[in-house]
């Protein structure tokens, strides 16, 4: 009898999806980049009036109302945004769109995982250029594959910080490719690289409601590129991606940036709560200029996560990456999350140093 295992695509083998859920909903999850201030309430304004009883109709096939919306907010046309179930799928169909087997993606490393996932999905070659030691971009190694895709996060997660302007200006100049900058913490970081995208002819900003908008339950991100690039991302993805309610709550949560702005001032505030008590408890702590920290743990970071977890709080282990030994993210939250964060630190790394 053949297994399922045989019956699978060969060319899945070499895949290792990251895995993120942590079902467990007492635990603190100080592991995901989500918005623990909570969700804008411009969603719950429109869960109030919504009209659930026309659910029994799709919503439009593109999403046409939030297209505008966005295109107001951005100073664009709607023919230049996508937008998809979470800015994942965005990385998924550009990957699905521009990538023939063996076509080079390249990506900065550390960096977000999943653009090597959806690279090797889709058969591309891909090449992980390291960051130098100061965690800056290695500008030349990452245009010298002249890759298909060249995919780099601005602020970059899990490094926090954004990279230098000139540098994303000068891969976005010269790449051969397409250039997918992804902008999901710009809210936080104040940046933005969508004048530079557009005046680029192969390149994409994406955008997620995930982060300081509080929705990643709600699954709603977007791109905004040339008409051109846009029409061939939509010639691959799944009609009706997105569902009704998500749509109109997104629409009605471009209305509230005084909300935006608030989450990100108190994010900021919390972050200045938490970094110097980590120094403290003896971690290097690096800049952000997102809605969490990287950190050196002060002994095995592996260890130290997942005695953590035992405790009943999630952060992220980013051991794995290249110059990250050792080194955890954890998210920025309100006060009483990080006081039980320091609490169970406090404890655990005095107990290991007994
Ligand atoms: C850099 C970056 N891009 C994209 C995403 C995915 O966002 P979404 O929830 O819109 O799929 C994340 C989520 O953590 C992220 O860190």
């Amino acid at each position: 009898m053949t297994t399922v295992g045989e019956l699978r695509r060969k060319t899945l083998e070499a895949l290792n999806k990251p895995s993120y859920s942590i079902s467990r909903k007492d635990m603190v999850l100080l592991n995901d980049n989500a918005n623990l201030f909570g969700v804008n309430p411009a969603v719950l304004e429109v869960a109030e009036s919504f009209d659930f009883a026309r659910l029994w109709a799709y919503p439009s096939e593109n999403s046409d109302a939030l297209r505008e919306r966005i295109a107001s907010e951005y100073g664009v046309t709607s023919d230049e945004v996508i937008v998809g179930n979470g800015s994942d799928e965005i990385l998924d169909i550009t990957s699905k769109c521009f990538i023939n087997p063996g076509d080079a993606y390249c990506t900065p490393t550390p960096t977000f995982g999943m653009y090597r996932f959806y690279g090797r999905l889709h058969l591309a070659r891909v090449c992980e250029k390291q960051l130098k030691r100061d965690l800056s971009l290695d500008v030349e190694s990452l245009l010298e594959e002249r890759a298909k895709i060249t995919a780099i996060c601005q602020p970059n997660n899990p490094t926090a910080i954004l990279f230098e302007f000139k540098s994303v200006k000068r891969v976005l100049r010269e790449a051969y490719g397409l250039v997918l900058v992804d902008e999901a913490y710009a809210d936080y970081s104040g940046s933005n690289m969508l004048p530079e995208v557009m005046n680029s002819e192969h390149a994409l900003d994406l955008r997620t409601f995930s982060k300081a908008h509080g929705m990643a339950g709600l699954r709603v991100g977007f791109a905004i590129a040339h008409k051109e690039i846009i029409d061939e991302l939509r010639s691959v993805r799944t009609p009706f991606g997105l569902n009704s309610f998500a749509e109109a709550a997104a629409i009605k949560a471009l209305d509230n940036r005084s909300w935006i702005s608030e989450t990100v001032a108190r994010t900021k505030e919390e972050r200045s709560y938490l970094a110097p008590r980590l120094i403290t408890l003896g971690f290097k702590v690096y800049p952000s200029d997102c809605n969490f920290l990287l950190c050196k743990a002060p002994v095995d970071g592996p260890a130290l996560v997942s005695a953590l977890r035992g405790e009943g709080v999630a952060i992220r282990d980013c051991n794995s990456y290249p110059l990250l030994e050792n080194h955890v993210r954890i998210t920025i939250g309100p006060r009483p999350m990080l006081d039980v964060l320091l609490d169970k630190l406090e404890h655990l790394l005095s107990v290991g140093s007994r």
